[in-house]
């Protein structure tokens, strides 16, 4: 750990130097604005136009017309390009071949690493470790500029409470605290305080807003939530984002209560630019400005063109109504010109401060920075800080080193595409450690390795291969089961409406399990599966989401006890698809249900057991709750104290607690602190996570974890939609999850 420290330590030191000589911005956002208004008094209306229209590369055989429409200075940004060559080859119509030499910006989706592939946003989250996220996407941001990506469409920022939605691998899970600490942490790895750096990327903060409140998880489906659901659930994470400078923000796809989000100029202008004071520029998704004439509020593309300019829209994403029709409506005087400006503004703005009028190119030699040790040592620890440990029956895990046989089993034990994840645009799976290479790599002759996948892939239903699993499970002294989804079943568009294990991979554990071996099953999926039944019949359970490429070793780490698991989940399991939503900042609810409380008693009168709350058939309790996760060691919580019980406004709570490591190794544990707000105008969640720590205890170490908290910290949107705390009694708890800690009382008095 402490070796890893100091590396990460090494790391922004190296990326400070690296940017101070020459490089880093020497123009002051004065200076910035007098470069932009210079500039823009050059330019035509075309031409005003044209820095709004972003096309997607058609590749090096069709870009005739692409490369004409620059030349027009009819494209201000391109998405997709696809070597570095073609990306200066574009960019030197730009900068040379127009009138006024501006320079093109280049995005791509950048999710989760370039070619260093990190596990999915969603296995980041649940290491709850900001650092260390940061110093991910850092990396993340070094390998694509120098590869010719100026601009990445990340970080996802929705909140999802909904796992059969396919994206919610994208995103940061359920919680508004925890993703805008990550989102923040993603967004700074991305940026640096510059990222006219020659390694780092101008991020996007997507998709604005209210994307993963889709019904029923199916994807770019309606959203209707409240103003007051917006402002406490879906906007803090972009809010984070904007306070960590992020340069651009997308539009998302859905409408929220009716209008679409693309054309909304409450979260807009509103809430973005009149609240927040965001200065960058805002993109839409991929044509969902065109597609405001499905959801039926455009009648054509003139009117989708006038919708999105004046909602707030500043570059269309591959659509055509800004290129057709701008021109028109603003002769027409349908649209100020001065909308059209103030948007041109935006975008050059962000072009200075990327760097690209002083270096609008990009050196050949790119892939020298490519998936180097020092990047491959990031992933890793970033996949061993994701893994969930949700099972560890009679400490099964960690397994002995000196095994004479172990059976590696299962569709996900040598899938290298599969472990990636979805949203790989340049991630090559021959670099790919999967979990049977790791293993190959880790045991030498003494300790065989029997590999049977039973199953070809996740979903199938063809049992032939079960025969040989089998006879190898029987052989060996531990197995092990990779089990869960391959890449495709998550994503954007793979929504699902059954949460289990795909294909027969049920069936193949009810097998494997008869011979009563020890089992570990080691999920990889991009979402919360339901597992219920299965989890029964193995003696240890670890999550390991899709872990990107270097999933193979972080795996086998935690296996083999090199290093303690100490992911926490960002997201609640669910025991089955009928408890969705099942999140835990839920409400009281005038008739809250016992937590384990189901079922009618056979015999049962028409008179009510219970009118309360819940199902007849499970209770409402998740299979797993938000913040869960085990470790090899016991962390033992005592000593909850609070600097006072009165706090007054305006006043700071200092909370602390002392958390032993009483095991025999050393682990880290993440503490976390929730309120409740028990009685206020505005009804409040049962819980809301306030704080958490990531500590490093040695064996038989204990340490005391501080927090604080100001009366602000406890403010929510009022009756009159102001953010106030107000006076009152509020429960307060320090614990391993959102289910479990010592509590403590205060009160907020006037
Ligand atoms: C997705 C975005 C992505 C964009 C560009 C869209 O389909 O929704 O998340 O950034 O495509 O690839």
């Amino acid at each position: 750990m402490r070796t890893f420290r100091m590396f990460i330590l090494s790391l922004f030191i190296f990326n400070l130097l690296l940017v101070i000589p020459g490089t880093a911005r020497t123009l002051t956002d004065g200076q910035i604005e007098n470069k932009v208004n210079e500039l823009l008094g050059k330019m035509t209306l075309k031409e005003k136009i044209g820095q709004m229209v972003q096309y997607s590369y058609s590749g090096s055989h069709g870009s005739k017309m692409q490369e004409e429409a620059i030349r027009q200075g009819l494209v201000g940004s391109f998405l997709n390009g696809e070597s570095i060559a073609d990306i200066n080859r574009l960019q030197k119509i730009a900068v040379e071949e127009t009138r006024l030499g501006i320079p093109l910006i280049f995005g791509r989706d950048v999710i989760h690493g370039f070619r260093t592939v990190l596990p999915i946003p969603l296995g980041q989250a649940a290491s709850w470790n900001p650092h260390l996220i940061e110093a991910g996407n850092a990396i993340a941001a070094r390998e694509a500029r120098a590869n010719g990506v100026h601009w990445t469409f990340a970080p996802m920022l929705d909140i999802c409470r909904d796992p059969r939605w396919g994206r919610i691998a994208e995103g940061l899970g359920e919680d508004p605290y925890l993703a805008s600490q990550l989102g923040a942490a993603m967004t700074r790895g991305f940026q640096g305080n510059d990222y006219s750096a020659p390694d780092r990327l101008a991020a996007c903060a997507k998709h604005y807003v209210a994307y993963g409140a889709a019904e029923g998880g199916r994807d770019y489906n309606t959203t209707a939530v409240s103003e007051r659901q917006l402002r406490e659930i879906y906007l803090p994470p972009f809010r984070a984002a904007v306070n960590a400078g992020v340069a651009t923000i997308m539009s998302a796809f859905n409408e929220i209560d009716g209008i679409p989000a693309s054309g909304n100029q409450f979260t807009l202008r509103t809430v973005l630019r009149d609240e927040w004071q965001f200065k960058g520029f805002v993109v839409s998704d991929w044509s969902s400005m065109t597609e405001m004439l499905n959801h039926g509020f455009c009648v054509d593309e003139k009117d989708v063109a006038l919708k999105s300019l004046t909602a707030g829209v500043d570059m269309e994403m591959v659509s055509e109504a800004y290129i057709h029709h701008l021109e028109n409506l603003v002769n027409e005087k349908q649209i100020a010109s001065e909308l059209i400006d103030e948007s041109v503004r935006n975008i050059l703005r962000i072009k200075f401060k990327a760097g690209l009028f002083d270096n609008p190119y990009t050196p050949e030699g790119g892939e020298k920075v490519l998936l180097t040790p020092a990047n491959q040592n990031v992933a890793r620890e970033i996949a061993r800080q994701s893994l969930v440990l949700l099972k560890n029956e009679k400490h099964l895990l960690p397994l002995a080193k000196n095994l004479k046989r172990i059976a590696v089993i299962g569709p996900l034990a040598n899938a290298p595409h599969d472990q990636l994840g979805c949203w790989v645009l340049d991630g090559h799976q021959e670099y790919t450690i999967t979990p049977l290479k790791a293993l190959q790599d880790y045991f030498g002759k003494e300790t065989e390795i029997l590999f049977a996948e039973g199953l070809k892939t996740s979903r199938t239903t063809r049992t032939d291969g079960f025969d040989q699993a089998f006879k190898y499970a029987s052989l060996a002294d531990a197995v092990l089961l990779f089990m869960g989804e391959e890449a495709i079943l998550s994503g954007e568009a793979h929504s699902r409406a059954f949460l289990e294990l795909p294909g027969a991979q049920e069936k193949l554990i009810e097998e494997i399990a008869k011979l009563n071996k020890p089992t570990v099953m080691i999920i990889l999926a991009g979402r919360p599966l339901t597992f219920h039944q299965v989890a029964e019949k193995v003696g240890a359970i670890i999550y390991a989401w899709h872990p990107g490429t270097m999933g193979g070793p972080a795996i086998v780490d935690v296996l083999f006890g090199d290093y303690a698991p100490s992911g926490k989940l960002p997201v609640s399991f669910p025991k089955t698809v009928g408890q969705i939503p099942v999140y835990y900042a839920h409400k009281n609810t005038g008739r809250p249900p016992s937590p384990n409380q189901k079922g009618i008693p056979m015999g049962t009168p028409l008179d009510p057991v219970a009118f309360v709350s819940n199902y007849l058939d499970v209770d409402v309790m998740p299979e797993y709750p938000f913040g869960y996760g085990l470790s090899y060691v016991n962390f033992e919580y005592s000593n909850l104290k609070l600097s006072t019980d009165k706090l007054k406004m305006g006043e700071t709570l200092e909370i602390s607690v002392q958390v032993k490591n009483s095991g025999k190794m050393a682990a880290d544990e993440i503490v976390q602190l929730y309120i409740r707000d028990l009685v206020a105008s505005i009804t409040r969640p049962v819980k809301e996570l306030k704080g958490f720590k990531r500590i490093t205890l040695k064996p038989g170490e204990r340490q005391v974890v501080n927090f604080k908290l100001q009366t602000d910290d406890l403010a929510f949107y009022n009756q009159q939609m102001k953010m106030m705390a107000e006076p009152g009694k509020f429960h307060l708890w320090a614990g391993k999850s959102a289910v479990d800690g010592l509590q403590a009382e205060f009160w907020i008095v006037e």
